[in-house]
């Protein structure tokens, strides 16, 4: 069985774990307070190209998200998310559970724009309501599609108008920079956001992300709210190293880019087969519609995801690939997706 079901099914890269093991025995501060968080923070604020930025190193997704929203909003305020969003949908309200309403926002490619928020603002009125003050958005998004600068150029100015929060998820940023449809840099993103974070755990690291603050309004105490969170960790350090590898030289882009690769040789072989896709989506997340048929036959050899039932004889599939998947691998997905066709 081989799987395309996500991008953390494999553990980490070597170079990752040949730094955990060569840094085993050292003793070091706890807390991120150690030698290579204090570096790896360094070297992001280099790549990132700005000093004057906040940078904190959680383990997951997740926690990064609901200790952010819940740090950046006050008890009334409510984020705004596409109704895929990660936080919506595959968090278990975990948001939610720290009081903070999210409002479901329809978006057909996932992405939302100032027209889609506009509604929500003006259906807000006043405090018998809960305030909405946070756009949520991932990069790439759930269903795989990225934003282009332009469009955060759009949500950035928005925001200053209606004096809202935009925060990115970027526990797939790897993938979605290393499009070949981006046209946005690492360094564009404190000009675009209020906050953004680096996903490590989906990009070649055993576990972790870093959160980048970027408006000085949310930076205060950021490591009371760690700490109260459970998130700030006591071997810090484990994320510090990680951290420092993955962008010591260009091995954070490398691996992304490999995974967009092999998303790449799916789409366009798929395509040469008329098979259609959900969505258009440029990064390491396809969206195959194929026959039930053809599902139980691919099932035999290859776990996925059946993402959305289509009509009663086809659904979309959610194939994902990471920097660790083998091209050996994706050809015979391809040849064997080819054979079920034909029978
Ligand atoms: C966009 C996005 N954000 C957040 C998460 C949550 O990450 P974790 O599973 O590490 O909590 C995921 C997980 O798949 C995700 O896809």
């Amino acid at each position: 069985m081989y799987s395309f079901k996500n991008d953390y099914s494999e553990g980490a890269h070597p170079s990752i774990l040949n730094a955990l093991i060569e840094s085993n025995f050292e003793q070091e501060e706890g807390y991120g307070e150690d030698h290579y968080t204090r570096k790896a923070v360094e070297l992001l604020k280099e790549r990132i190209d700005l000093n004057d930025i906040d940078i904190h190193l959680l383990s997951g997704g997740t926690q990064t998200n609901l200790t952010a929203l819940a740090a950046f909003l006050r008890p009334h305020e409510a984020a705004m998310a596409a109704s895929t969003g990660h936080i919506l949908g595959h968090e278990t309200g975990a948001i939610e559970a720290t009081g903070h309403k999210i409002i479901s926002i329809e978006a057909e490619d996932g992405k939302l724009t100032p027209s889609l928020l506009i509604p929500v603002l003006d259906a807000h009125t006043d405090e018998h309501m809960v305030k909405p003050k946070l756009i949520y958005i991932s990069n790439s998004t759930e269903i795989g599609s990225i934003y282009k600068k332009n469009e955060l150029e759009q949500l950035r100015d928005f925001c200053h108008e209606n004096n809202l929060i935009l925060f990115m998820d970027g526990a797939r940023l790897g993938s979605a920079l290393c499009s070949g449809e981006n046209d946005l840099k690492l360094s564009d993103l404190p000009e675009l956001v209020d906050a953004f974070y680096i996903g490590g755990t989906k990009n070649g690291a055993l576990i972790g992300e870093a959160l980048v603050i970027c408006h000085d309004s949310l930076k205060e105490d950021f490591r009371y709210h760690l700490k109260q969170r459970g998130a700030l960790l006591a071997k810090g350090r484990l994320l510090g190293i990680q951290f420092l590898e993955l962008f010591r030289d260009n091995l954070f882009f490398d691996l992304a880019m490999h995974a967009n690769k092999m998303a790449e040789m799916l789409r366009v072989e798929l395509s040469k087969l008329n098979i259609k896709f959900l969505t258009q989506s440029p990064s390491n997340q396809i969206f195959p519609i194929v026959s039930n048929a053809v599902i139980t036959e691919l099932q035999r050899k290859y776990s996925f995801h059946i993402w959305e039932k289509v009509d009663s004889d086809h659904s979309a599939i959610r194939l994902v690939t990471s920097w660790a998947t083998k091209e050996d691998k994706v050809a015979a997905f391809i040849e064997d997706l080819k054979n079920a066709l034909i029978y």
